[in-house]
């Protein structure tokens, strides 16, 4: 019988498009440690920064690139939607968002309603927006962390996946505890992509602000 891909026999495969806007460190995780495994595929990867070392990432990968740089449509809203219909055009199950710093639109969000996540380097809802470990170093907190969430409207107020918390040694240096909540990174976010991908992670019915996983679901 045809699969979900309309491939006799073939398992259906769960498709990611990532996008990132920077070093793409993330990105990297996502595709030594997801993709052509267990069903999942990094199917491509876009980024509103032509220069974006992500975009080398995903080439080397043999994985689709695009850009959408800012100044190539008239507003926002347009850049988002000729990015939606590329998605889209992609098959894609799940929107990854691995540094993206462009602000997403409204439109766009719902259109990938509780189908668009995100990585955040602190214990949300502490330190939402830019700069989260200068904030909370800046605040003397005795611990941080990295948050996977689904992102809706707000910014970093979305549903939370999974969280780790880092302890912020006395007289860190910036770049030591950059370093430690990268490599958290790394591991955090690709283990939640699985787990969506898996069927394990689902919106709670009587509260969509609230996460349930369901292991081995
Ligand atoms: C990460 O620290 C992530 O938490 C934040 O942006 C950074 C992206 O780093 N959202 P990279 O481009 O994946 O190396």
């Amino acid at each position: 019988m045809p699969d979900a891909n309309g491939k006799a026999g073939a398992p259906p495969v769960f498709r990611l498009v990532v996008l990132a806007s920077g070093t793409g460190s993330n990105l990297q995780a996502i595709l030594d440690r997801l993709h052509g495994r267990d069903g999942i595929e990094v199917a491509g990867v876009g980024s509103d920064r032509p220069d974006a070392k992500a975009l080398d990432r995903a080439l080397e990968a043999g994985v689709e690139t695009a850009t959408f740089p800012r100044d190539d449509f008239p507003d926002r809203e347009t850049r988002d939607l000729a990015m939606a219909d590329w998605i889209d055009s992609l098959d894609t199950d799940l929107v990854v968002l691995a540094g993206f710093m462009a602000l997403l639109t409204p439109p766009f969000i719902s259109r990938f309603r509780n189908r668009i996540v995100n990585v955040h380097p602190s214990l949300l809802p502490l330190f939402p927006g830019l700069d989260a470990i200068g904030q909370a170093l800046e605040a003397g907190a005795a611990e941080t962390g990295v948050t996977v969430h689904f992102v809706d409207e707000g910014t970093d107020t979305g549903p939370v996946i999974a969280q780790q918390a880092i302890p912020i040694r006395s007289g860190v240096e910036r770049e030591e505890l950059e370093a430690e909540i990268h490599a958290v990174e790394h591991q955090l976010f690709p283990e939640a992509i699985g787990m969506v991908a898996r069927g394990e992670v689902r919106i709670a019915e009587d509260d969509p602000g609230r996460v349930i996983i369901e292991r081995g679901g």
